[in-house]
């Protein structure tokens, strides 16, 4: 069955400070937009590097299709997921975020303080979130489209989405 992991990233989240609001909202948007069956593997851990790497690293080998993080791609001191990611991708997709800043900025011109980047490892298509809840749905309806076709370039499971475009074999 198609797994996909969800890996919110936030200091204050993983110390129960907060609920995790970003997360459940991945959840949503993926329930409304993916119509076979799928399993959601959730994390939810602090904005250190070797944590995240490890748990991206862990998510590959649970043979995670797509996995989604939210949190710790800005300047601040913290951010630290756009380089995890890096340590982990084999090949980056930079035009995820080129996508997913140039669609925000209709809604924020903080847009641009954004570092989210994606790419691919094995079968497993990363991409990476800003940290607000209502940044998920913004960034997501950008670059949803093209995120099934891409999945099955590298041999992950399929996404059945009404939403998903997938080019036409001559
Ligand atoms: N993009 C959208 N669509 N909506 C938002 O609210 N927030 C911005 C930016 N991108 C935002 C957004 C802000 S304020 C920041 S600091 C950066 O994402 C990075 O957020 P992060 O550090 O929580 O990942």
């Amino acid at each position: 069955m198609l797994k996909i992991g969800i890996v919110t990233i936030s200091d204050r989240a993983s110390a129960g400070i907060y609920e995790d609001k970003s997360g459940k909202e991945i959840e949503k948007f993926l329930k409304e937009n993916i119509e076979n069956e799928f399993e959601i593997i959730y994390k939810l851990i602090p904005d250190e590097f070797e944590e995240i790497v490890n748990t991206l690293e862990e998510l590959i080998k649970q043979k995670c299709s797509l996995i989604l993080t939210t949190g710790g791609t800005g300047p601040a001191l913290r951010d630290v997921t756009p380089e995890a990611t890096k340590k982990v991708i084999e090949k980056e997709l930079s035009g995820f975020g080129e996508l997913m800043r140039m669609h925000s900025l209709k809604y924020t011109p903080t847009a641009i303080l954004s570092r989210a980047t994606a790419g691919v490892v094995k079968n497993s298509f990363i991409l990476n979130l800003p940290g607000s809840p209502k940044a998920i749905k913004e960034n997501l309806e950008a670059v949803w489209p093209a995120i099934p076709y891409t999945i099955d370039l590298i041999g992950g499971d399929y996404i059945k989405s009404k939403n998903a475009f997938r080019p036409k074999k001559n």
